[in-house]
């Protein structure tokens, strides 16, 4: 990228300014704020490791759960006392706060947090430079919330600051489908794909710049679906399609895609996981419970059995597949059977990794007015056992990799000297003793041994897959 002085924004200023960024959240909230870093650094500003002497602080935040959109405002409060020293000291900091709680909250925010100079929503950091010189222009609140992604992907599609070897590209952002105790619909508001030429160019950029994996992201990345490129006169293209032709781009080893919806997992993209090589055999598919009758109340649009079907349909299609889910415990009106429903399914899938969460009553979901709230003491209990079956699942997964010789994709320096940590195919975390030379490539690595979040290997006869 070709760097250019601070413009006008900050007259006078020719030392570069500091940018802190802290991410809570999402992908899709990482992949954001590589852009806004990208797009600042043409204005002088320089990210660095801590808030306490920056010029410009960036929280770019997460809604989802009670416990994410408080932890914001506990490190306002610490965020203040730097603001308030360098200030004594004759100095400035800008803070502003972006990302899904800003958008749910808005100018609530600066209510409960005066220092916060800004304020902005998901899909407004196109507008980051001019909001910033306003800021320095005025003190004063900016408040941005307005949705208007399709303008959001086309401004920032290219600028992005990455690291390492393997990029998120979000194709889609955005989610109609309402379920009940998500706050999603409400800050990412509705589902938008972007076009197959905008990513394809994203990708072959990516390309050039010596990555070698993607990972597509959406908040129903599987929904995502979009007229094939021009000159191409067949039918409008789903994920599977999109998936084969980046799969054609040299340099792109390794393709991968979450989060995906049930609802949305349709023939072409299971056919896709069985015959096309790039495509990782990983799929994250979220069920949230097992019982049809939460499933219906949560408004999730498929019942256990049709998930359960649908995940022999996928192994039938890519027998080794590593599935992963999400679940919530404690949806209003769970009940012990209910739960008992959930642990059956997890017993019938077999995760190879899984998050889950005790259920978190959001404002404005039609989950927080329910009748029939689960008690703290019942969803923590619940919670403990799920974790402790699905932690159980993932340990025998990774022991049946022992003895396998998988293809890793070494991605960085381990902890200990002479050490390179990578990715197996399955998205373990896989860990070598190997030289540095070797980062960025794919080889083929023995496994020796598991820990509890990662594989251990040793070279196989040194040979290299790509
Ligand atoms: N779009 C994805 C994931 C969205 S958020 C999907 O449809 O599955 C990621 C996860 O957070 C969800 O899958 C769900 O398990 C969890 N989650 C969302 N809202 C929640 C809430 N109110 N309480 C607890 N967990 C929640
Ligand atoms: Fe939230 Fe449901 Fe949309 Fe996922 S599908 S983002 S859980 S509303
Ligand atoms: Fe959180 Fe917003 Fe992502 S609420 S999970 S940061 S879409």
């Amino acid at each position: 990228m070709v760097s250019r002085k601070p413009t006008d924004a900050h007259p006078g200023h020719d030392q570069p300014k500091k940018l802190f960024i802290k991410t809570y959240g999402c992908q899709m909230n990482v992949y954001d704020s590589e852009r806004m870093a990208g797009l600042l650094k043409p204005l002088g500003y320089q990210e660095t490791e801590t808030s306490e002497d920056a010029d410009l602080v960036i929280l770019n935040t997460c809604h989802i759960r009670e416990k994410a959109a408080e932890k914001v405002y506990s490190d306002l409060g610490r965020i203040r006392k730097h603001k308030e020293t360098k200030e004594g000291q004759g100095g400035e900091m800008k803070v502003a706060v972006a990302g899904c709680v800003a958008q749910a909250e808005g100018a609530e925010i600066t209510t409960r947090a005066p220092i916060v100079d800004m304020v902005f929503g998901p899909q407004t950091y196109h507008r980051l430079p001019e909001m910033i010189a306003r800021a320095a222009r005025a003190r004063g609140e900016i408040l941005e919330t307005d949705f208007a992604v399709e303008e959001k992907f086309d401004a920032l599609a290219t600028i992005r600051e990455i690291k390492g070897y393997s990029a998120f590209v979000t194709i889609q952002e955005g989610c109609d489908k309402f379920c009940t105790f998500c706050v999603v619909p409400y800050t990412r508001g509705e589902e938008v794909s972007r076009s197959v030429d905008a990513i394809t160019a994203e990708v072959r950029m990516l390309a050039v710049r010596g990555l070698r994996e993607v990972t597509l992201l959406g908040q129903n990345v599987n929904a995502w679906h979009g007229a094939p490129p021009k000159g191409d006169s067949g039918e409008e293209w789903g994920l599977g399609e999109l998936v084969r032709h980046l799969a054609k781009i040299d340099g792109i080893e390794r393709i991968r895609f979450t989060t995906s919806h049930p609802r949305d997992m349709d023939k072409g993209l299971i056919a896709a996981l069985g015959e096309e090589p790039k495509l990782m055999p990983y799929l994250h598919l979220p069920v949230q419970a097992g019982s049809d009758k939460i499933l219906k109340a949560m408004n999730r649009g498929h019942t256990a059995e049709s998930y359960v079907r649908q995940i022999e349909d996928i192994r039938k299609a890519r027998p080794d597949i590593a599935i992963s889910g999400d679940f919530i415990v404690g949806f209003p009106g769970e009940s012990d059977e209910d739960f008992e429903e959930t642990m059956q399914l997890v017993e019938a899938v077999e995760y190879a990794s899984a998050f889950s969460f005790k259920y978190s009553r959001r404002p404005g979901t039609p989950g927080a007015s329910m009748a029939k709230q689960v008690a703290e003491p019942v969803k923590a209990q619940r919670l403990e056992r799920l974790q402790e079956l699905l932690e159980r699942q993932k340990q025998s997964f990774n022991k049946a990799q022992i003895g396998k010789v998988l293809p890793v994709l070494l991605e960085k320096t381990g902890r200990n000297d002479g050490q390179l940590v990578g990715r197996s195919p399955y998205l373990q975390a896989v860990h070598a003793n190997l030289p540095d030379t070797l980062l960025g490539q794919i080889i083929d690595l023995e496994i020796t041994g598991t820990l509890s979040n990662s594989l251990s290997a040793k070279p196989h006869e040194n040979r290299i897959s790509a």
